[in-house]
């Protein structure tokens, strides 16, 4: 017999959640977390600290969530520590001015040291789904994330049902957990589309104190409009790929692609589908951004293996609308899957992911603005650039109107190293690293790679530097950053007109 669940208000839900809990919540990205609870505990919170009361939450998700969810417990002071990743503008001021302990961590990590007790007890998860059913079994939404190991860890459940989306979706799903080592065999996707799994997740049915009802949109965002700087990167990855089969050294039939977050990432996979000679591809990816749906209705992407539906409300019901042509053409995973280096490895993924700068020997911050400003987190970026057969990094030259270069002496925070960045490509140009010691390294990225305002200081830095294995002046290595903290512009004479300001 299965058990009947009670039916909370979010509010009535919220309370059972104590001060210094810790909290998984499902989903990745906006997609598929959970959204009336979290506004509801954020409400509570500032009722507490209106009275005098601490109130605050340790909250562990699977990637970023929506605004119901980040920005508002940030907004209320209601999450003392937080990981893995983030996107939100209120929770990224507290994490850099150190109000909130903010652990930036490696995707595929969660669920295993989630299980493994890294972190302590999980005290509660609230997990969005279309259905439970009495027997415990989860249909989630349109983002898996760690939720099937948040079910199996946490002492307690809150379910959001959300009627917004089509109960179709838990179609998509494909849930795969991992015994705990050394209890693992190897992960049997030799496709990206290969279902290896369940459609729902599951949970002992006595851990559920409620369901709460909702019909929230996920609220994703919209990406920026494709410029002239993502199209020429687009480009220039799209001709490097078409190379590299010419070269035969991607097979005819191409490998999987993983495409990283942001709105680099969105254009590049746009300018795929521009290019008539690019072949149809598969994804074995984290996020499935705005394009991608366009890119399968096309043709050009036969399917895709991913973590999670990021997409704009619009584009989402366009896949509720069109069901059965993305029935067989999505598969949704956990995250543990998804980003796993193992599959990344043996299917041969190529690896696109946006870079914040990239150092003249090719290690890259993909975190950290100027050594100390966190922007989202590294992501699932470790999980495939580690891992990928071809890694490849890109990002406009330039930002902030030709202040800043993003090609700089030394990183000032590092995220992915020389050993596995591979490729280097801007809107100037590819810098391909295979097989280059440092000094060719280094010029492969100032020629090709640097806006050409920012190359004579370059060449001029690593010339006048003290020999060695890489040339490094430790004097003058972030010169241009403390140029721009000191006077707003890494090299204060360089006229910005040439930048179109
Ligand atoms: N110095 C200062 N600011 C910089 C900068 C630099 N070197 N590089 C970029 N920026 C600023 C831009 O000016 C922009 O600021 P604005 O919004 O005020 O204009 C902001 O950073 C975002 O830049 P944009 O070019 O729009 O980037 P994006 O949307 O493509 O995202 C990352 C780029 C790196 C922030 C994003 O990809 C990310 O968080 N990556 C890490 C996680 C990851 O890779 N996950 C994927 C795994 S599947």
């Amino acid at each position: 017999m299965g058990r009947a669940f009670p039916t909370l208000t979010a509010e009535d839900a919220a309370e059972l959640i104590p001060h210094g809990s810790l909290v998984g919540v499902s989903g990745f990205t906006p997609a598929g977390s959970p959204k009336v609870v979290p506004a509801a505990l954020a409400a509570r919170a500032k009722k507490l600290h209106a009275e005098g009361q601490p109130f605050q939450v340790r909250l562990l998700s699977g990637a970023s969530t929506g605004p119901m969810c980040d920005d508002a417990l940030a907004e209320a002071e209601a999450i003392s520590w937080r990981a893995p990743y983030m996107t939100s503008a209120p929770f990224r001021k507290l994490a850099n001015s150190g109000k909130v302990d903010f652990i930036d961590m490696h995707l595929s990590h969660v669920a295993q040291v989630t299980a493994g007790g890294f972190l302590g007890q999980m005290d509660v998860a609230i997990v969005e789904a279309v259905e439970v059913t009495p027997q415990g079994r989860v249909f989630l939404t349109t983002g898996i994330g760690n939720t099937p190991t948040f079910l199996e860890q946490a002492s307690r459940v809150i379910i959001e049902r959300n009627a917004y989306h089509s109960p179709r979706i838990s179609e998509l799903a494909d849930i795969y957990t991992l015994p705990r080592p050394p209890h693992r065999d190897p992960i049997p996707i030799y496709d990206p589309l290969d279902r290896i799994g369940k459609r729902y997740a599951d949970v002992d049915p006595r851990k559920i104190v409620g369901i709460v009802d909702s019909d929230q949109a996920d609220g994703g965002r919209a990406f920026s409009a494709v410029d002239a700087t993502s199209r020429a990167i687009g480009e220039h990855v799209c001709r490097f790929l078409l190379n590299e089969m010419a070269a035969g050294r991607i097979p005819a039939g191409f490998l999987p692609l993983q495409s990283g977050v942001g709105n680099v990432c969105n254009a590049v996979m746009a300018s795929f589908s521009s290019n008539p000679d690019f072949p149809r591809f598969k994804l074995y990816t984290e996020v499935l951004q705005d394009t991608v749906v366009d890119l399968i209705t096309s043709g050009s992407v036969v399917g895709a293996s991913t973590c999670s539906l990021s997409l704009t409300d619009e584009k989402l019901q366009f896949v509720y609308d069109h069901f059965e042509d993305f029935a067989d053409r999505i598969v949704l995973r956990p995250q543990e899957i998804s980003n796993n280096p193992e599959v990344s490895r043996r299917l041969g993924v190529i690896a696109t992911n946006t870079a914040i700068e990239v150092d003249i020997y090719g290690h890259v911050n993909s975190t950290h603005f100027f050594g100390t400003q966190m922007m989202n987190g590294i992501g699932g970026s470790g999980d495939f650039e580690r891992n990928a057969y071809l890694s490849i990094f890109m990002c406009p030259s330039f930002a902030k109107g030709g202040k800043v270069s993003t090609i700089v002496p030394m990183c000032t925070h590092v995220d992915h190293s020389e050993h596995s960045v591979q490729v280097v490509v801007t809107e100037q140009g590819v810098a391909d690293l295979r097989g280059l010691a440092p000094m060719a390294r280094a010029r492969a990225i100032i020629d090709n790679c640097a806006h050409p305002a920012y190359r004579d200081y370059l060449h001029r830095y690593i010339e006048s530097a003290p020999m060695g294995h890489l040339r490094h002046d430790m004097k003058r290595c972030f010169e241009l950053v403390n140029n721009y903290l000191e006077s707003g512009q890494m090299l204060p004479d360089l006229d910005l007109k040439q930048f179109g300001a």
